[in-house]
C-alpha cells in the first residue's frame, strides 16, 4: 500500500512505498529534503507533520526531544508514513537532479596520512564520472547489507580519483580491513553521493569551517571547491585534534592561507604531548571559534566532526548569536561514521 505525501510549502508531492520512510521516498522522485545520518541521530532531517499519522521510528532523543516531537515535529528519515501525509520540510535545491547512484570502483592507492589514518583513492571504472557538490559523502556497500559512510575528500572539478579519509577504529569493520588487508586494485562498491552537507553559495556571509579529527574531508572539499570557482567570502578554518601526531595533510590549509588573503586557518590542539612543544592555540576548537568570533549573528557556520565536538559546538555558536538556520553540520553518527 503505497501513500501520498506533499510539501505544503513547495507543493512538492510524492508517494512512499509500504514500510518507506519520507525520507527514502523523496530521495526517489527525486525530492531532496536536508539530511546527514540517516540514522535518527543527528536531528537534520527534522520537520513538522502537518497532518496524517506516522510511525516515528527509532531516534536518539537528542535529535528530537519529547516536546518537539509534541508540538508535530518529525524526524524524515524515520518517519515511516501510516496514512497520506502533509508535512513541512526544508527542501535543499542544489542537490536536486543529481541522481543517487550505486557504482563499483578500483581501490588505486593507499596513503598512510596519520598514525590512525588512511588516505584511500578511488576509480570509477572508464567514462564513469560521480556528479557530486562538495562536502557530501558515499556509502561503502558492504557484504552482509552493511555500509560504511565516508565523506569525499576531493572537490568535483578534480574528481580523477575520489579521496577518503579513513580513520582506524580498532575492531571496524571496515577501517580494520583498510589498514590490514586491503590492497591497491582491490574492487569496491558505493552509493552515493549523500547528505546536504555542502556551501550554500547564495550567500556572501562570512564562513566559519569547523573540522573534527577526519572531519577534515568534507571541508578540504568545500574550500577546494570555493578556491577554483573564485568565491571570495572571508573563510576561516578550524580545525582541532587531540595531538601533534593526528594532524595530517595541515601544510595544505597553511599554503592555502597564504595564497588567499581571504581564508584564514587556525589548528588547535585539545591534548598536546609534552614532545609536541606546541605553541599554538590549544583546549577545545568550539571554544577557540567562540574565543575569536564572540558576535556570530552575521555568519553561517560548517562543521564535521565526531558527535561530542558537533553538540558542544551546536550550543556555543547558538548561544553567541548564530541562528539557527545558518549552522550546518556533519555529524559522523553510526550510520554515517568517520571509520569503523
Ligand atoms: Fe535524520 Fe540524521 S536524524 S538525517
Amino acid at each position: 500500500m503505497t501513500h501520498k505525501i506533499r510539501i505544503q510549502s513547495s507543493g512538492h508531492e510524492f508517494t512512499a512505498n509500504e514500510k518507506e520512510t519520507v525520507l527514502a521516498a523523496a530521495l526517489r522522485h527525486g525530492v531532496t529534503l536536508a539530511y546527514s545520518c540517516r540514522n535518527g541521530d543527528c536531528g537534520t532531517c527534522k520537520g513538522k507533520l502537518i497532518s496524517g499519522k506516522i510511525d516515528y521510528g527509532r531516534y536518539e532523543a537528542k535529535a528530537m526531544s519529547d516536546e518537539e516531537r509534541g508540538a508535530g515535529a518529525a524526524l524524515f528519515c524515520q518517519a515511516v508514513p501510516l496514512s497520506d501525509l502533509v508535512i513541512d520540510a526544508r527542501e535543499i535545491s542544489a542537490a536536486e537532479g543529481i541522481p543517487i547512484r550505486i557504482m563499483p570502483c578500483r581501490v588505486m592507492k593507499l596513503d598512510r596520512l596519520a598514525h590512525d589514518v588512511m588516505q584511500l583513492s578511488l576509480k570509477l571504472a572508464e567514462g564513469q564520472r560521480l556528479q557530486f557538490l562538495a562536502g557530501q559523502y558515499i556509502d561503502i556497500l558492504l557484504s552482509g547489507n552493511q555500509r560504511r559512510s565516508f565523506s569525499l575528500a576531493t572537490a568535483p572539478h578534480a574528481d580523477e580519483l575520489l579521496h577518503l579519509h579513513i580513520r582506524h577504529v580498532p575492531g571496524g569493520l571496515f577501517s580494520g580491513q583498510v589498514f590490514t588487508t586491503m590492497k591497491e586494485r582491490d574492487l569496491l562498491r558505493f552509493q552515493g553521493p549523500l547528505g546536504t552537507f555542502f556551501l550554500r553559495e547564495d550567500s556572501d556571509r562570512p564562513v566559519i569551517l569547523v573540522a573534527g579529527g577526519t572531519g577534515f574531508a568534507p571541508i578540504k572539499s568545500i574550500l577546494e571547491h570555493a578556491f577554483a570557482t573564485g568565491i571570495k567570502r572571508t573563510m576561516h578554518l578550524y580545525w582541532g585534534v587531540r595531538a601533534q601526531r593526528d594532524l595530517y595533510l595541515h601544510n595544505l590549509p597553511q599554503a592555502w592561507a597564504r595564497e588567499h588573503a581571504h581564508f584564514h586557518n587556525t589548528l588547535v590542539l585539545s591534548e598536546p604531548l609534552s614532545e609536541d612543544d606546541w605553541s599554538g592555540r590549544r583546549g577545545w576548537v568550539h571554544e577557540a571559534v567562540i574565543a575569536d568570533h564572540p558576535d556570530l549573528s552575521r555568519h553561517e557556520v560548517y562543521a564535521s566532526g565526531p558527535p561530542p565536538m558537533i553538540e558542544a559546538l551546536k550550543k556555543a555558536v547558538i548561544a553567541h548569536g548564530l541562528p539557527n538556520d545558518r549552522l550546518y553540520y556533519d555529524s559522523f553518527e553510526h550510520a554515517h561514521t568517520s571509520g569503523t
